[in-house]
Parts: structure tokens; C-alpha cells; sequence
């Protein structure tokens, strides 16, 4: 049942997306489209968490913060099997639940706060991603 709600938040979320985004790469495997479908989703809720920031949305701010959480949650999200992704995806979770308890306690400040330090797990796991990513590719 959760699953099935996770689910229907995404789709929810990837139609926001679809609405919202221009240009679409179009040649590309249907299973890399999903995960990226599925990680732009991420972008969406933290948008709408700066949303609810900027208009003291609390209970916005916990909902998105909650989505997060989730999707950090899905099978979808297991994309890289490293101890290293590993700990960069418990980071996010810690973050995103410091976010929804200041959200939930009003406390407009540590929710400020907790965003940033959101927004530095979504920046620093993806310069990981891309060390691997150029450690991976073939040699020119
Ligand atoms: C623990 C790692 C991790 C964290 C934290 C993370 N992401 Fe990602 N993200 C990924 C992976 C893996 C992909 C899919 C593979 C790729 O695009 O290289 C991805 C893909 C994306 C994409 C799609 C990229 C594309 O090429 O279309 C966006 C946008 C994105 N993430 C935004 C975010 C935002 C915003 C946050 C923070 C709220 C965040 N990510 C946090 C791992 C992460």
C-alpha cells in the first residue's frame, strides 16, 4: 500500500516534470529513462520545499521532505552498489528527516538550514557520481 502510494507520488511528480521540463533528450534506452525520470522527481520536491520555505509552507515542507525520503527508499534508487553510494544516500536520508522535524517542529531556521545541507548531499553525490562515471568510461 505504501509502495503503491510511493508510486503514485511519482507519477504525480513525473507528469510536474514532463509539464515543466523542455527539451528531452529523445534516443535513449527505456531503463535509463525511467531512473532519470525517477531522479528528476528529487529536483521537483526540493523545489517545492524552497517553495515552502520561502512561504513558511510547513506542512509543504514536511510532505516534500517525506517524498524525498521515500524515493530515497525505492529499489529505483540503488543505482550504484558502492559503500560509497551507500553512505552518501544514508547522508541524504539524515538530512531530509532533519529537514521534515524541523518542519514539523516550525522552526523556520533549522528548516533553512536543513535544506542547505540537502541541497550539499544532492551536489556532492553527484560529483561522485561523475568521478565514477569518468572513471568508467573507455579510454578515448
Ligand atoms: C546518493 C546519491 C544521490 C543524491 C543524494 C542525489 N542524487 Fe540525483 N541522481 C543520482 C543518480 C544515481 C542519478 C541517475 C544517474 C545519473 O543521472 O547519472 C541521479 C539523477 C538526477 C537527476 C537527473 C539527471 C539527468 O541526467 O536527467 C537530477 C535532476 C537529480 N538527480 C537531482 C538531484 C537533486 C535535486 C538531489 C537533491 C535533492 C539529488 N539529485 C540527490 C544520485 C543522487
Amino acid at each position: 500500500m505504501r509502495r503503491l502510494l510511493t508510486r503514485g507520488a511519482v507519477i504525480v511528480a513525473c507528469m510536474a516534470v514532463l509539464a515543466t521540463v523542455i527539451g528531452q533528450e529523445p534516443k535513449e534506452e527505456e531503463g535509463t529513462k525511467d531512473v532519470k525520470a525517477f531522479m528528476r522527481t528529487k529536483l521537483v520536491h526540493s523545489q517545492r520545499v524552497l517553495e515552502g520555505l520561502t512561504l513558511e509552507d510547513f506542512d509543504a515542507i514536511a510532505r516534500h521532505a517525506q517524498q524525498m525520503a521515500l524515493l530515497s527508499q525505492d529499489a529505483s534508487w540503488n543505482v550504484l552498489e558502492t559503500q560509497e553510494y551507500y553512505e552518501r544516500s544514508a547522508d541524504f536520508r539524515r538530512s531530509v528527516q532533519e529537514l521534515k522535524l524541523a518542519a514539523q517542529k516550525k522552526n523556520l531556521d533549522g528548516a533553512a538550514l536543513a535544506y542547505m545541507g540537502v541541497t550539499l548531499k544532492c551536489i556532492e553525490c553527484h560529483r561522485y557520481l561523475r568521478q565514477v562515471q569518468h572513471v568508467e568510461a573507455p579510454a578515448p
